[in-house]
């Protein structure tokens, strides 16, 4: 049965685009094991369709045996959503080679794009345009725009411009039985029957299979200014931010809050960056200001803004970006915590969100409980304050045995976490998603008529429970 179904798949993608394990000298790591390395599943085999029309003939094979598929896009995700499983029995689908840019449509304000077009390229090609694609994050050079709809992740810019899904109008799907809807709308309205774009957006590959998407373009700015500041404290991060909301209005694109551990790290594994006013302050902030009208009124403004929030107290110090160059360099520093936190050694991540007011008492009080409990933690905290989204990362001790703390700590770790974000009315994903890791939590903090809508969806669109099982709903 396995092998007339590899037959059929190499049928329909062609032999060179499904990769097994049969073949030595393919290596299917790529696909299996998952960015953060925490999980290396086992994949029957890796299939690239090239087509939509290839996507619906693969998962008509699939169904027909009851083979689980596992869409995956840049394999950049964070939760252990994209990868197989250890059964050796699911098949990867691979969309990267589906990355076309369909159409523009420059009156509508609108880009058409197949699901594995890269975020950067998809950037890139509404640039070229004239436009700005607004979406992005430190994963942007390999994340695809089906992964971000299958996330909708969130990033650097969600202040002004929202996350994924409020950039998405339409999308092209192919369902669990194999069919396509064509859902490519450029529509800004459309009011006939349920919202089953926003269905799919999120749902990490366990509704549908995205294979193309219309998103929404915006003017370019007329300039775009970067400013770091050291603030005094988490309370005084969110006042400055709520200044920066009144004083820039929509200019304000990015308020990115760092403590000054994640800032250490960076420090010691790019000492190259050069990491501003880390050492004097606990916490910085990276704020962006984006002009429509020129580079002068822009700094005119966003120096009235500096100056003001120095005098209240809300920042100790600042530095304007110069230029690009300065300020693109100020982001890296923001973009490199990631990777600097995995050189440090393994962590137990969060993403969470809490409403931005009661962000500093959740800190105060949630860095207590957890010095109680894990004598000599780090606190890797990081993320984009402007939208009440933290990432609440948990570091092992100086010296400790990674997976030894992992062991030991994960698990309560997460449990102390994830019950000061319900204490303070959060959410445990804010924009990484709940994949496999959080698969076991979710019933522990999503409210429970909320959770058997879930159930009810999935039974009704995927009954054979063939798209990637096991992740979102256990
Ligand atoms: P994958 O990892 O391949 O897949 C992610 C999920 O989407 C899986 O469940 C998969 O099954 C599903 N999926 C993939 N393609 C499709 C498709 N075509 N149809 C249906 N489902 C699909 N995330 C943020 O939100 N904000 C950030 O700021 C951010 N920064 C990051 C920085 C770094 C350095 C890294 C490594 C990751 C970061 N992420 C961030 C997480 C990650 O980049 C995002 O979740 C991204 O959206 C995943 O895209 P991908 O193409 O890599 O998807
Ligand atoms: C970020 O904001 O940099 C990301 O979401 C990645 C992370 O949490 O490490
Ligand atoms: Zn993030």
């Amino acid at each position: 049965m396995t092998q007339h179904l590899l037959d059929q798949l190499r049928q329909i993608c062609g032999a060179a685009n499904v990769l097994t394990h049969d073949d030595p000298a393919t290596d299917l790591s790529p696909w299996e094991q998952d960015w953060r390395k925490r999980v290396c599943g086992r994949a029957l085999a890796v299939v690239r369709p090239g087509d939509t029309a290839q996507v619906a003939a693969v998962v008509k094979a699939c169904a027909a045996v009851g083979t689980s598929i596992v869409p995956q896009g840049g394999n950049t995700g964070l939760v252990v959503g994209g990868v197989p499983n250890g059964s050796g029995s699911q098949i990867v689908l691979s969309m990267t080679r589906m990355n076309a840019v369909r159409a523009i449509d420059p009156a509508n304000l609108t880009i058409t794009v197949e699901a594995g077009c890269v975020l950067q390229n998809l950037q890139a090609a509404a640039e070229q345009a004239g436009f700005l694609f607004p979406l992005s994050l430190g994963a942007e050079g390999s994340c695809t725009i089906g992964g971000n709809l299958g996330t909708n992740a969130g990033g650097t810019q969600v202040v002004r411009y929202g996350n994924t899904r409020e950039l998405c109008l339409g999308l092209e799907v192919v369902t669990a039985q194999g069919e396509v809807w064509h859902g490519l709308s450029g529509l800004r309205k459309d009011n006939t029957g349920y919202d089953l774009r926003n269905l799919m957006i999120g749902s990490e590959g366990t509704l549908g299979i995205i294979t193309a998407a219309t998103m929404k373009l915006y003017p370019l700015p007329a300039a775009q200014l970067t400013a770091w500041a050291a603030v005094p404290s988490m309370a005084a991060a969110v006042q400055l931010l709520g200044l920066a909301h009144k004083r820039l209005g929509p200019g304000l694109t990015g308020f990115e809050v760092m403590g000054q551990f994640a800032l250490s790290l960076v420090d010691k594994h790019y000492p190259q960056l050069r990491v501003p006013l880390w050492q004097e302050t606990p916490w910085c902030v990276l704020l962006e200001n984006s002009d429509s009208e020129s580079e002068s009124h822009a700094r005119e403004q966003f120096e009235a803004l500096l100056e003001a929030a120095l005098e209240q107290g809300y920042a100790s110090d600042a530095v304007v970006a110069e230029n690009l160059t300065q300020a693109k360099g100020l982001w890296h520093i923001r973009e490199s915590i990631t990777l600097a936190q995995a050189t440090e050694g393994l962590n137990i991540k969060h993403d969470i969100s809490i409403p931005v007011s009661r962000i500093p008492d959740f800190v105060a009080e949630t860095d207590a409980l957890l010095a109680r409990e894990v004598p000599g933690v780090r606190m890797v905290d990081f993320g984009h304050l402007g939208d009440g989204n933290l990432h609440y990362n948990v570091q092992a001790p100086e010296g400790a045995d990674g997976k030894a703390f992992l062991r030991e700590f994960e698990d309560k770790v997460n449990t102390l976490v994830f019950d000061q974000v319900k204490r303070f009315g959060g959410s445990i994903s804010a924009e990484h998603g709940v994949g496999e890791q959080k698969v076991h939590k979710l019933p522990h903090y999503k409210d429970p008529t909320a959770l058997a809508m879930m159930r009810a969806v999935k039974q009704a669109l995927d009954p054979q429970n063939l798209l990637n099982p096991g992740r979102v709903l256990a």
